[in-house]
């Protein structure tokens, strides 16, 4: 099966950087506005195709279950009100995508979770959301771009943007040559290198599009950057044989899993994506 149908939210995090927010409520669920994080990831996925949800959670992150659930009492509250639109997105989600949770028991790297997650996605290509980097774009979604190159290419691919050197330290970095205008076929990647050593300053944002292979590789991929199992590590693995690609996606990112990307994002999104009332 070829089609990309699933996408994989690891979301079982403990936010510590929102502290004390986070103490009770999942980071995920962090709005822009009035929009949980975690939700626009799904917009992004169903606007790439993609209509099941597969979320890793962990302890404390039954918000999310319920966010995409009906409330039967708030409907019956406000229907029938002028804030019932309010509810039109999230209920056309609730109607279109089919959730699947399963827990993440110990924190052992993002490559974990993914391993974790293999239980809800089985054996086909899936994409990757880390709902802490927001996406905009002008015309397609980041993962709809994803999606038009995996149709054409048939392997894994990671999202990627420039960076100042001096930031390596907090990403992926990726090496590869050109295939095609903003496309590397991926040589080398490293989590977390030191500037000194990056192979360049090409990050990897939180965007995957992964082959189902990753799961065999993930179970076999000892424990890298920070003792954790790593997705950049397994990846490499696919890159030796020439099966991943880099794309330099078309679009903003915002670094949401810090304050001050938080805060620029809940501006920009205020003045150009919030829609107010009517
Ligand atoms: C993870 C990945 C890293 C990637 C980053 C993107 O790191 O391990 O390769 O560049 O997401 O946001 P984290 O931010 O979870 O430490």
């Amino acid at each position: 099966m070829d089609k990309i149908r699933k996408c994989l939210f690891p979301a079982a995090g403990y936010g510590t950087r929102f502290l004390p927010v986070t103490k009770s409520m999942p980071k995920e669920m962090l709005p822009l506005v009035n929009k949980p994080l975690i939700q626009y990831g799904v917009e992004e996925a169903m606007a790439a195709g993609m209509n099941g949800m597969a979320i890793v959670t962990g302890r404390g992150k039954r918000a999310i279950e319920d966010h995409f659930d009906i409330s039967y009492e708030l409907e019956h509250q406000i229907a029938g009100t002028d804030k019932e639109w309010l509810l039109g997105d999230i209920r056309h989600i609730i109607s279109e995508c089919t959730f699947s949770y399963t827990r993440q028991i110990e924190m052992k790297g993002l490559g974990h979770a993914i391993l974790t997650g293999e239980t809800l996605i089985g054996e086909e290509p899936f994409a990757v959301i880390l709902a802490d980097d927001y996406c905009v774009t002008e015309g397609d979604g980041v993962l709809a771009q994803m999606v038009k190159l995996y149709e054409k290419y048939r392997c894994s691919i990671v999202a990627i943007e420039e960076i100042p050197r001096e930031d390596t330290r907090k990403y992926g970095v990726i090496a590869g040559d050109l295939e095609a205008e903003n496309l590397y076929r991926v040589r080398e990647m490293v989590e977390k290198p030191d500037p000194a050593v990056a192979p360049s300053n090409l990050a990897i944002i939180g965007r995957y599009i992964l082959t189902p292979d990753i799961f065999d590789i993930l179970r076999e991929t000892p424990p890298g950057r920070s003792g954790e199992i790593q997705i950049t590590d397994a990846l490499m693995t696919q890159a030796r044989m020439g099966n991943v690609l880099a794309y330099k996606f078309q679009g903003r990112r915002f670094d949401c899993g810090s304050i001050e990307g938080f805060m620029e994002a809940s501006n920009y999104n205020y003045t150009n994506v919030y829609k107010r009332p009517r």
